[in-house]
C-alpha cells in the first residue's frame, strides 16, 4: 500500500485571490459612477483570535479597493452603546456593510446586536431577516463560510445535486446554514452533531463532508469513503506537548483523510480566505443594490 496523498487539493487561497480580482474590478466600476463600497467592522474586547480575524478583514477590503472602517471598543463597553453606534450606521450613506466580530463579551447579547443591524447592511448574513431569506430560497445575503464552501465545490465542479451531504456541526454561523444551501442546491443533506449516534457509519456514506465543529481530528481516515470531497471549517491549534504545538489546524485529520479523499481542503489556505471573499462580495453586492436602488428612486422622479 502506498502512502502518498491521494486527494486534490482545493486552494482557498488561489480561489479568493481570482475572486477578488473580480471584485475589485466591480469595485472600481462603482466608485467611477461615485460610489465606494463600505464596510464597517465592530470589535468589543481583545479576544487575540477575533484581532487577527478583524485585521484580515480590513486589509482584505483595502487591497480590493472597498473602504472600511475598524472601531475597537473596550471589553466592558456597554451593550446600549453598541446597539446605538449600529444604528447610526445603519444610516451612514458611506458604509453598505455592517459586520460586528462575534463572540462578544458576556454582558452583550449577540441576537440583540445582531437584530439591530439594518437587514440590507447585513453581510455577514447573520440578521433573522436574511437567515429567513435562506430558509424560504429567497433573496438575502449568504453567510460567509458557508457561502464559500459553495464556491469551493463549485471550483472543482462538483454539482451537489443528488449527492449526500454530510455536515458536522449545526452552529447558526455554518453548520444550519450550511445544511440550507445544500439543500437549495438539491442535495441530500444529514446535519450530525454533538448527540449523533454512530457519526462513522453516516460519515461513510457521504459524497461530501462539511467539517464545522470546531474540534481536531473529529473526521479521521476510516470515517470518510473513497473519493469523497471534504471541506475543512475547522480552525484549532495545536496543543503544547504534541507535535506541531501552536500551528493551526483543522477538524479534519489531514494526513489520514487526505489518503482516501478525493478533494480536501487544508487549514491554513483552505476555507478561512474564502470567508474573507466573500464578505468582500456580500459587501460590494450591498453597494451595487444601493446604487441600483438609487438610480430607480432618481428615474421615478424624473
Ligand atoms: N466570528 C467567527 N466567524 C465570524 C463571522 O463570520 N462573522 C462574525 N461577525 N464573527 C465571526
Amino acid at each position: 500500500m502506498t502512502n502518498a496523498p491521494h486527494a486534490q487539493l482545493i486552494d482557498g487561497i488561489a480561489l479568493s485571490a481570482q475572486l477578488r480580482q473580480n471584485i475589485a474590478q466591480r469595485a472600481h466600476a462603482l466608485k467611477a459612477r461615485g460610489l465606494t463600497p463600505g464596510l464597517a467592522v465592530l470589535l468589543v474586547g481583545d479576544n487575540p483570535a477575533s484581532q487577527v480575524y478583524v485585521r484580515n478583514k480590513v486589509k482584505a477590503c483595502e487591497d480590493a479597493g472597498l473602504h472600511s472602517v475598524l472601531e475597537r471598543y473596550d471589553a466592558n463597553f456597554p451593550e446600549a452603546e453598541l446597539l446605538a453606534r449600529i444604528e447610526e450606521l445603519n444610516h451612514d450613506t458611506s458604509i453598505h456593510g455592517i459586520l460586528v466580530q462575534l463572540p462578544l463579551p458576556a454582558h452583550i447579547h449577540a441576537h440583540k446586536v445582531i437584530a439591530a443591524i439594518a437587514p440590507a447592511k447585513d453581510v455577514d448574513g447573520f440578521h433573522v431577516a436574511n437567515a429567513g431569506a435562506l430558509l424560504l430560497g429567497q433573496p438575502g445575503f449568504l453567510p460567509c463560510t458557508p457561502y464559500g464552501v459553495m464556491k469551493m465545490l463549485a471550483s472543482i465542479g462538483c454539482d451537489v445535486r443528488g449527492k449526500h451531504a454530510v455536515v458536522l456541526g449545526r452552529s447558526n454561523i455554518v453548520g444550519k446554514p450550511m445544511a440550507l444551501m445544500l439543500l437549495q442546491q438539491h442535495a441530500t443533506v444529514t446535519v450530525c452533531h454533538s448527540h449523533t449516534a454512530n457519526l462513522k457509519a453516516i460519515t461513510l456514506q457521504a459524497d461530501i463532508i462539511v467539517a464545522a465543529v470546531g474540534k481536531r481530528n473529529t473526521l479521521t481516515r476510516d470515517m470518510v469513503k473513497p473519493g469523497a470531497v471534504v471541506i475543512d471549517v475547522g480552525m484549532n491549534r495545536i496543543p503544547e506537548g504534541e507535535e506541531g504545538a501552536g500551528k493551526l489546524c483543522g477538524d479534519v485529520d489531514f494526513a489520514g483523510v487526505s489518503q482516501v479523499a478525493g478533494y480536501i481542503t487544508p487549514v491554513p489556505g483552505g476555507v478561512g480566505p474564502m470567508t474573507i471573499t466573500m464578505l468582500l462580495t456580500n459587501t460590494l453586492e450591498a453597494a451595487e443594490r444601493e446604487a441600483s436602488w438609487l438610480e430607480t428612486s432618481t428615474e421615478a422622479t424624473i
